[in-house]
């Protein structure tokens, strides 16, 4: 079975189940105040499973591309990636655990014809906040498993989320898959690496609020969250992702242009490989290498890549590893359509880096000669100067067995005013979209601010590029090609607070895509699936499509201020603002 016909087997099957298609929505998350990539299927999900109506209904299935840099230091084995596909279903408050394990395994054993005996599972043992989950067990048992295979683990390894501080979470039940040549033993054990995770049905009953509370959720979901790579080698009969449809093709041209064998370099292959995929989709995304957030997160990539390719004396351009990317995954439109820029984006960035690495090697080699650590000094040197990421400094030390002082180093940055650059690689680990009252205002302010833009500009083609929200403050990114003057940036104050002040309801109305478009609202119009989408008007000022949530009044948002109007990248602006 190859990529595509496993895509569709996957949907099709939980249509056949009422599921209804939903977008495969970008890597960088809209209004999530958060984190920096979408992580998994559910991220876009967040407010429905809080409890917002999702125009789909309650049923929804799709791929999603992810972006995990988490796991960036795994990459180099059989199945860890920093870009990955997951399949992912959900109910939002409709069927529970029993009809959820029953599809997964449906759709493994019945649509895929995997064996059963190949399979086994884990269940949560229970805490003082959360019982043990008998229902799942029971359900395992009556679809076949034997007991020893079902294993009762605890909140280290049966419990998913939230994804970062705060968010949905709850209790789940894993799926593995025996993928050895060896016979299956009879007992379950989650430890032998050949017992592979295929996916978790996470039961997501529980939101973590930023005290650390779990509170029961209105309403019970369940979250679904599969491996599509690896699901893809099991069928395709590989014990190794990156040699399913997924990868192959970026392998092949790795050989082809180092002239040495995959056999012999897996390791560099792999990282090379999925580096350069991951910051082909991320730039595909609108995002371009830089020095802050998703931007810096590329360069790391990018830089980490370019790393490993020379250990392996490749002379051409990372550009030419990124070519068969854009064959694999043809059926991403946005990245055909990209494939020029992104491919600019890939060369210059490596041409940016050459320039200096060589020299930076060179430094690296005297400052480590006869050295136990790396002084803070010299990271923030061959940071500054040369261009290394401290990742990258770290894992050269590391290679030699030398220390860098990472402590050092941030006070470094810090006190270069540098701190954002190295911070943003902390943010994956910090909350989501938190629902709470703040963000919800500040989120109808974005709706406003984006009105104001066009009346005050005069310029009925601004629109948003991108927006982030947190309880603080909102951000927003819009098309526009100079820097405001204070005159404008008053006035466009002045007409929102005009606005809060006029006490406006906001409305939402449920209504298909083309009539949305047809009725002037502001959204992304090119997604096929919407066959119902939520439109959110204040009075006879805003209409936008948007999956909320927003404040109910305009009179909550008090008073609105700008604090920063700047740059964000060629042809587009970004403001911040808060609300009093
Ligand atoms: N959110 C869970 C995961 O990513 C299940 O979808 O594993």
């Amino acid at each position: 079975m190859n990529r595509k016909q496993l895509i569709k087997k996957y949907i099709e099957f939980f249509k056949s189940k009422d599921h209804k298609e939903i977008q495969n929505a970008s890597l960088i998350p809209e209004n999530d105040p958060t984190v920096l990539f979408t992580t998994a299927g559910m991220h876009p999900l967040v407010p429905f499973l809080l409890g917002e109506k999702h125009p789909q209904g309650k049923r929804l299935v799709n791929i999603q591309r992810c972006i995990r840099t988490v796991d960036i230091g795994e990459v180099g084995d059989i199945k860890h990636h920093t870009f990955f596909e997951q399949m992912g279903n959900w109910s939002i408050g409709d069927y529970g655990k029993t009809d959820a394990i029953k599809y997964t395994f449906e759709f493994l054993t019945a649509s895929l014809k995997i064996p059963l005996n190949k399979l086994a599972a884990s269940i949560f043992e229970g805490n003082s906040t959360s019982p043990k989950d008998k229902e799942s067990y029971s359900i395992l048992l009556e679809l076949g498993l034997p007991e020893e295979r079902i294993a009762i683990l605890d909140k280290n390894e049966n419990w998913w989320g939230p994804a970062g501080k705060t968010g949905p979470c709850g209790p789940d039940s894993e799926i593995f898959y025996w993928i050895s040549e060896k016979p299956v033993p009879k007992t379950f054990d989650y430890k032998n690496e050949n017992w592979m995770e295929l996916g978790n049905n996470v039961f997501m009953e529980y939101n973590k609020d930023s005290k650390g509370n779990l509170l029961p959720l209105k309403q019970k979901n369940v979250d679904y969250g599969g491996g599509f790579e690896r699901m893809l080698a099991i069928l395709e009969g590989h014990n190794d992702n990156y040699m399913t449809e997924a990868f192959k093709q970026i392998i092949q041209k790795i050989e082809q242009l180092s002239n040495k064998k995959y056999e012999d370099y897996k390791k560099e292959m792999r990282i090379i490989a999925d580096h350069i995929k991951a910051a082909t989709f991320i730039i595909a995304d609108g995002i371009i290498p830089g020095n802050s957030e998703q931007g810096y997160v590329v360069r790391r990539l990018i830089r980490r890549a370019i790393k490993f390719k020379k250990e392996l004396e490749i002379k051409e351009s990372i550009s030419k590893i990124a070519k068969p990317i854009f064959k694999i995954y043809n059926d991403y439109k946005h990245l055909e359509k990209n494939k020029k820029q992104i491919l600019k984006e890939l060369k210059q960035e490596e041409d940016k880096f050459e320039k200096t690495l060589e020299k930076g090697l060179k430094i690296f080699e005297k400052i480590t000669k006869n050295k136990k650590e790396i002084s803070c000094k010299d990271a923030f040197l061959l940071y500054q100067s040369y261009g290394f990421p401290i990742e990258m400094t770290i894992e050269l030390a590391k290679e030699q067995k030398i220390k860098v002082d990472e402590t050092g180093f941030k006070k470094e940055c810090k006190s270069h005013e540098e701190l954002s650059r190295t911070a943003s690689a902390g943010k994956f680990k910090s909350g989501l979209a938190d629902n709470s009252e703040q963000t919800k205002k500040l989120h109808t302010a974005c709706h406003m601010l984006n009105e104001a833009l066009r009346v005050i500009l005069k310029n009925p083609d601004i629109h948003q590029k991108g927006s982030n929200i947190t309880p603080e403050r909102l951000r927003f990114d819009f098309n526009f090609d100079r820097k405001l003057t204070d005159e404008e940036k008053q006035k466009i104050e002045d007409l929102v607070n005009k606005k809060i002040q006029e006490k406006i309801p906001i409305e939402m109305e449920e209504m298909p895509l083309d009539k949305a478009q047809k009725s002037g609202a502001q959204g992304i119009f090119d997604d096929k699936y919407k066959e119902k989408v939520k439109v959110y008007s204040i009075g006879n000022f805003s209409k936008e499509i948007c999956a909320g949530p927003h404040a109910k009044n305009t009179s909550e948002l008090e008073t609105f201020k700008i604090k920063k109007e700047e740059s964000s990248s060629a042809g587009v602006r970004r403001i911040k603002a808060i609300l009093k």
